[in-house]
């Protein structure tokens, strides 16, 4: 199994992965398609996961913003994630985060956010992030499912604020 970054002619494999994860339901695949035409998508953190010349796995990393006042951190939201659902629970989810995550922090970015099971992630290092200083507005959803990754350690402590996800999302 291959981790890569996706290219133009994944992009109906792509879809079609999001919606079968996501339960036959087209969101978050329109999401992804939404996300690349805008400013926030950033192409080599758009990443397969392809096995037999298959895609079997896929995530998404964009750029979203930390508000503080006057202040506008540049962060990454990863948003979304899927896997084939009959290839689920083989790591490929795992290689995928680890991948995108190593590639954030060689471009320089020190947080990571996502809303997301508040169990898997953690495995991770993804941490409570309203308990690091962090705001979310514009969803309502509990401390545990609002999740951080400091790429650079004390980055959680240096920057704080409201994250702000991207017109896309809404
Ligand atoms: C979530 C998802 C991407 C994980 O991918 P994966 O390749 O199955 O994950 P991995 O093999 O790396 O990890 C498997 C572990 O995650 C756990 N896991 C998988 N889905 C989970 C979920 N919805 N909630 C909690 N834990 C979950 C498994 O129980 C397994 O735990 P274990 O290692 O202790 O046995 C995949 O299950 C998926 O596509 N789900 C549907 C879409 C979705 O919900 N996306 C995430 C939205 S936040």
């Amino acid at each position: 199994m291959e981790i890569r970054t996706e290219r133009a002619g994944d992009h109906e494999q792509v879809f079609q992965l999001n919606f079968s994860a996501f339960g036959n339901r087209e969101d978050e695949a329109r999401l992804v398609e939404t996300i690349r035409l805008s400013g926030q998508f950033i192409p080599e953190l758009s990443l397969v996961a392809e096995e037999h010349q298959r895609l079997v796995g896929h995530v998404l990393f964009s750029k979203a913003e930390v508000v503080d006042g006057d202040r506008h951190h540049e962060v990454i939201v990863l948003a979304p994630i899927a896997v084939k659902p009959s290839e689920q629970k083989r790591g490929i989810g795992g290689r995928l985060i680890q991948e995108g995550l190593k590639r954030c922090a060689a471009m320089g970015y020190e947080l990571v956010f996502l809303i997301g099971h508040p169990t898997y992630y953690p495995k991770f290092g993804f941490k409570p992030a309203r308990a690091h200083g962090f705001e979310l507005k514009q969803f309502q959803v509990s401390d545990d499912v609002f999740m951080v990754y400091e790429l650079k350690e004390g980055a959680g402590g240096r920057i704080r604020g409201v994250l702000m996800y991207p017109p896309s999302f809404f």
